[in-house]
């Protein structure tokens, strides 16, 4: 018998885990993971730039680097992402991280003590609701409509649980691809700076925009310094390369950076300098285009099939990017239940709604629908099998 801390028991087990061990199944087709397509990744440009960055560099690209990552990119971060989108940041501003999971860790880790109550939005990502869990906080639901987080109930209860931190994923939210507009980033800005808390701004998806305009970050609202701003490069070049973004106050930065040097030093320097080198050559405009062409036929493909094939009282959201939507359904039917006999009878996957809720019955009837990373012929079948099951669950 091992001992293990007390604090890696508290995370979950997840059953959805050990159900899609079930999984290996070549003939099951899965809307439940959240890998981009394959097919999205700039093979070529990377192979060329690699090529190009060890001959130009030699020994010095496999060096050691430093902890706030490799200069050019966080230049070029700046120059290509951060500024265009109204947030006025300088280098010292910006930290590399060995994806945006380490900065969300680290920025947890650099706010809260155990025993400190965070806000989320009610359902939220539930690799952030581990980290949470694991680091003993108290994890305050905050309701929302389809419009993201109600200003009234966060209001309500930043004056009510007195939080370090509000952890939101504005854009695209993963699971329910639910955008917040302008207006309520500016007030959750302005809040944050009234009742003196963190907003952890998680934006791995606002650049894989499929339809609508892009909203301004809730960092370019920020007046009071009281924003972190995670982004990632791995929805939009690749997520194997491990690279995200974090801006934040300096002084901010700074800290995170002496989290970093004990958690591993520094990011890896060659996907950093991938990354730089693929902004710099002006190629990501182009790409995001081809990455929006191929998710928007998936997308289609889901929500057309959806409209013929699933129970007319079932109600989902229809977003216009990000990889996931989400889908209430009629009727109290568990969906951790219809995964199982929907893998073991109709061979498709997805993430049921419970894990992704602090209370597990408020997402009890709901599932994350994925619609990246299959194909829209496989994405039809799947929802066709999954409508038979629901029509037989409803009959
Ligand atoms: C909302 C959200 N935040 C963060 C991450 C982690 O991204 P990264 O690959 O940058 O660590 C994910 C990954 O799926 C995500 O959905």
């Amino acid at each position: 018998m091992h001992h293990f801390t007390e604090r890696s028991e508290r995370i979950p087990v997840n059953v959805i885990r050990e159900l899609f061990k079930l999984m290996a199944d070549p003939d099951i087709i899965s809307l439940g993971g959240g890998n981009p397509a394959k097919e999205s990744f700039p093979l070529e440009e990377v192979r060329q730039i690699t090529d190009y960055l060890l001959c130009v560099h030699g020994a010095d690209i496999l060096q050691y680097g430093v902890t706030p990552g490799y200069l050019p990119l966080r230049q070029a971060y700046l120059e290509h992402l951060a500024r265009p989108k109204g947030v006025q940041a300088e280098v010292a501003n910006t930290i590399i991280f060995t994806g945006s999971t380490q900065g969300i860790s680290l920025t947890l880790e650099l706010f809260c003590n155990e025993g400190d109550t965070v806000l989320v939005e009610n359902p939220t990502f539930l690799g952030t609701l581990n980290v949470m869990y694991k680091m003993g906080l108290r994890v305050v639901p905050v309701e929302t409509d389809a419009q993201g987080i109600c200003i009234d109930d966060l209001e309500e209860k930043v004056r009510r649980e007195r939080p370090r931190l509000l952890y939101t994923i504005p854009t695209f939210q993963n699971p329910t691809g639910r955008t917040i507009p302008a207006e309520r980033r500016q007030r959750i800005a302005e809040l944050a700076a009234k009742y003196d808390f963190i907003v952890l701004e998680d934006d791995p998806y606002g650049d894989v925009r499929l339809a609508g305009e892009p909203v301004p970050p809730i960092k370019s609202f920020d007046t009071a310094g009281n924003v972190v701003m995670m982004n990632s490069f791995s929805k939009i070049i690749s997520p194997g390369l491990r690279v995200g973004v974090g801006v934040a106050e300096a002084d901010i930065a700074a800290k995170l950076e002496a989290l970093k040097q004990g958690a591993d030093t520094h990011t890896a320097l060659l996907p950093q300098a991938i990354c730089a080198e693929f902004l710099d050559r002006g190629l990501l405009p182009a790409h995001l285009q081809r990455i929006a062409a191929i998710y928007r036929e998936r997308l289609d493909a889901m929500l057309a099939a959806m409209a013929k094939h699933f129970p007319a009282d079932c109600r989902y959201t229809v977003p216009e990017g990000g990889l996931f939507l989400w889908v209430e359904l009629a009727g109290d039917i568990d969906a951790t239940r219809l995964l199982e006999r929907a893998v073991a009878e109709e061979k498709v996957a997805f993430v049921p709604g419970a894990p992704f809720c602090v209370h597990a019955e408020d997402g009890r009837s709901c599932m994350r629908l994925n619609f990246s990373n299959s194909g829209p012929k496989q994405i039809t079948t799947a929802i066709e099998r999954l409508g038979r099951l629901l029509q037989s669950e409803t009959k």
